[in-house]
């Protein structure tokens, strides 16, 4: 049973400058909630309450968002409005969160590492604090279920065009069933004719504890930061590493396009927002088009 979950977020978000120079990415609101809070949702749907969030330098309004703030609570009473008021006691009672600061931002494997105390001897979720997804079926949950079947590390994949597999971690090996691959080679951002395949990393992993020992192994790389991949690549030498295509739309607000595009299609999916919407952008793309012709 996979009972925790961890959640980096101490990243400095350098593709989405000026915004994250004083505030966190992964508290970017998605229209009116905060990318985190999706994310923590997942962890709840999923079956997991215990949950840490790697934070560091500048992100305590992640702290803050998931704490009480007693102030707001008792204005809101006044005024007698009981559906914020349940709303704001809904977020700080989601979940057991505990968060531990990483000292210096070294890399998705560095961060995760901070989770060995508190995660010991168990198999645990990461999910990454800045991609959200759409589905029917939680993501963690499909991996928690796969983990249940092959009890190895699991690293959640989706298809990209052939030509975009230079923008992603790419995965390659042996096709066990049609969602399921048996990791044999992983490469960083591959030119397409490099490409083992279009499987791309997508954002949700499990890992068994012994990814402690293997990020411990594993030295600096792309970009002179710890990075995960490199300790998964060292986990399918000892323990094999499995893929898993997801069964949803993944969502990664850390650039900019995808974060425009996450709201547009978040906004589509509010029914109080959805026509209005609509309305408006035919508007503009039939501006846009005649400006343009
Ligand atoms: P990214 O790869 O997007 O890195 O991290 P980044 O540093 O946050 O962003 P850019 O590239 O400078 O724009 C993916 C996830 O891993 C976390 C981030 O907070 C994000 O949620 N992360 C990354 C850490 O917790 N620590 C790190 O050292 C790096």
């Amino acid at each position: 049973m996979i009972k925790k979950a961890v959640i980096p977020a101490a990243g400095l978000g350098t593709r989405f400058l000026p915004a994250t120079k004083a505030q966190p990415k992964e508290m970017l609101p998605i229209i009116d909630i905060p990318t985190i809070q999706y994310v923590v949702q997942e962890c709840v749907d999923s079956g997991i309450e215990d949950i840490l969030i790697i934070t560091g330098k500048g992100k305590r309004s992640i702290e803050d968002h998931f704490d009480r703030n007693l102030e707001l609570e008792e204005r809101i009473l006044e005024r007698e409005d009981e559906l914020w008021y349940n709303e704001l006691r809904h977020i700080d009672s989601m979940a057991n969160i505990h968060f531990i600061r990483q000292k210096e931002q070294n890399g998705l494997g560095d961060a995760i590492y901070y989770a060995r105390y508190h995660c010991g001897n168990e198999p645990f979720a990461v999910l990454l604090g800045d991609s959200v997804n759409d589905s029917v079926i939680p993501i963690t949950q499909q991996m928690i279920d796969a983990y249940e079947q092959y009890r190895h590390s699991i690293i959640a994949v989706q298809q990209v065009p052939d030509e975009k597999v230079s923008r992603y971690g790419i995965v390659g090996g042996k096709f066990l069933s049609e969602r399921i691959m048996q990791v044999e080679e992983m490469v960083e951002k591959p030119q397409p004719a490099q490409a083992p395949s279009n499987w791309a990393v997508a954002g949700r992993y499990i890992l068994t504890p012994e990814i402690f020992a293997a990020i411990e192994q594993t030295p600096r790389g792309k970009g002179n930061e710890i990075q995960i991949t490199d300790s998964l690549r060292i986990m399918m030498q000892t323990e094999g590493v499995i893929a898993m295509k997801i069964e949803g739309r993944r969502y990664d607000i850390g650039n900019k396009l995808d974060y425009l595009k996450t709201t547009v299609d978040f906004a589509l999916k509010r029914k109080e927002f959805a026509e209005p919407f609509v309305e408006f952008m035919r508007q503009r793309v039939q501006q846009w088009d005649q400006q343009h012709k």
